[in-house]
């Protein structure tokens, strides 16, 4: 399919999505005109909150990931982007300058802000044409390790992301350094762009008789090859050459400098489209703090799972030496790495395979939220269900029995504590992700986006505090962009 139809498909079905929210027509009457929005209402500060003011440049760049040059779409000249710092309850006010050859909008990944500054095209905003630019004013109120990318097509896999940090006022601060550490999977720039990738993925659709219509909810399907490995089965579709940390190939890898004993906290971000990590620092334990910014209660292990659009901040203590911090992207070939360097020492081989790779790895199920930020344990009011269905071939996937713009939104009322019903009817593991809020696992866990494994069900509940029409889809973003996306609308 063309890059102009499409995209005329997405828009399309973004109208259908949005009119749930903004106007009462009926979900079943297809396809329909993009609603236009204005510009975004200006937001003043209160008095004394702090404004943290940024401009971005969304353009074409050329890369070097550490030998191997790139053309690329970046914000600015590096890959990741520029990072936006803020302090818990300022007002961040940036400006996207979009110098791209297509439409864009910049999504603030985990932060429960303001619907209008969401950055989700055809739902909160018109998408940033060519030579336009767009400014998005929120507050920040809950601390944590945050990205932010584009939410049009598959431009995420381009290099636009970058992280978001936001401190905590009455962070204890028990450490002495701190590093960000960005995972992505990489094939822009390599004789493919993530459109051709998506392309290359749904060829399949044309020569399959099998149709999966709307409404096949049996889901399963292929796979790409089987179960995979265990626990995550098929957790990817896409083998890429090259696996990043901070924008570094493990054969140039990025050195993080610290002293032995220091105490460093490690904010760590999966920006890939398509990879489930598998993440160990050879000669350590991690002691994980925080997940999707929320702490947990401190737990350590050798090595944890972070799926796409999940962040793990860690604690380590640095021993005597140069260590490789290693991501490995699970059910796939090669690795990303870093290197840690506090003493003498040649660096590690790029292949190298800590053996905290074979240990103890955490997911996320087994952490315990911190009891400040555990959420409240409620009855639901409503319970609504986010089925996923679809399969490699022909590409499809859905939520609810159809692709996104053919779904119906999810209507919800404020004030409501909300049961999400994560059905996964699939033979792959999706991480799944809902704008604007934090949900709580059934112990009490504070996330925004969770690995939902072949076909596994678990209950997420949100508070409904934050109106708006806020989407709801899993993060691998080319099932994102096949269909596997929802909106979830507060009823007007
Ligand atoms: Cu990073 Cu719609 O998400
Ligand atoms: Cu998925």
């Amino acid at each position: 399919m063309s890059e102009l139809s499409r995209r005329s498909l997405l828009l399309g079905g973004l109208a259908v999505a949005s009119t749930g929210a903004l106007a009462a027509c009926s979900p079943q009457s297809g396809i329909q005109a993009t609603p236009t929005f204005g510009a975004p209402t200006r937001l003043s500060p209160t008095p004394g909150q702090r404004v943290v003011e940024r401009t971005l440049a969304a353009k074409p760049a050329t890369l070097d990931l550490g030998g191997a040059t790139v053309d690329t779409w970046a914000f600015g000249d590096t890959a990741p982007g520029p990072l936006i710092r803020a302090t818990a309850g300022d007002m961040l006010r940036i400006r996207v300058d979009n110098q791209l050859p297509a439409d864009t909008t910049v999504h603030w990944h985990g932060i429960a802000l303001r619907n209008e500054a969401d950055g989700v095209p055809g739902l909160t905003q018109n998408p940033i044409a060519t030579g336009d630019s767009f400014l998005y004013e929120f507050t920040a109120s809950d601390p944590g390790t945050y990205f932010y990318h584009p939410h049009v097509g598959v431009q995420l896999d381009r290099g636009l992301y970058a992280p978001l940090i936001i401190d905590d006022p009455r962070e204890p601060g028990d450490y002495d350094l701190e590093w960000i550490l960005v995972l992505d999977d990489w094939v822009d720039g390599t004789g493919r762009t993530p459109d051709d990738v998506l392309s290359e993925l749904s060829a399949a659709d044309g020569n399959s008789s099998e149709d999966m219509g709307g409404m096949d909810m049996g889901g399963g399907g292929m796979g790409g090859g089987g179960m995979g490995d265990p626990p995550f089965g098929d957790a990817g579709d896409v083998a890429y050459p090259h696996y990043l940390i901070n924008g570094r190939v493990p054969t140039a890898p990025d050195v993080l400098r610290g002293k032995p004993g220091q105490r460093v906290r490690l904010r760590i971000i999966n920006a890939g489209s398509d990879t489930l990590f598998t993440v160990a620092l050879g000669g350590h334990r991690l002691t994980i703090t925080h997940t999707d910014g929320y702490a947990v209660q401190p737990k350590e292990a050798d090595a944890f799972y972070i799926g796409m659009g999940e962040r793990y901040d860690a604690i380590v203590t640095l021993e005597d030496g140069v260590f490789p911090l290693v991501a490995t992207p699970f059910g796939k070939q090669g690795q990303a790495m870093a290197l840690i360097r506090t003493g003498a020492g040649s660096p590690p081989d790029p292949a190298v395979h800590p053996t905290e790779l074979d240990g103890q790895i955490l997911e996320a199920t087994d952490l315990q939220p911190d009891e400040a930020t555990r959420l409240p344990s409620r009855d639901p009011d409503a319970t609504e269900m986010v089925h996923l269905s679809g399969q490699m071939t022909p590409y499809r996937w859905a939520i609810n029995g159809s692709a996104y713009g053919k779904n119906e939104p999810i209507v919800i009322d404020k004030g409501d504590r909300v049961r999400l019903e994560l059905m996964n009817m699939t033979m792959m593991t999706h991480p799944m992700h809902v704008h604007g809020h934090t949900f709580a696992l059934p112990n009490g866990l504070r996330k925004d986006t969770v690995l939902v494994k072949p076909m596994a069900s678990l209950a997420v509940d949100l508070q409904a505090d934050n109106p708006g029409s806020w989407m709801t889809h899993c993060h691998n973003i080319y099932h994102a962009e096949a269909g596997m996306m929802i909106a979830l609308n507060y009823r007007a």
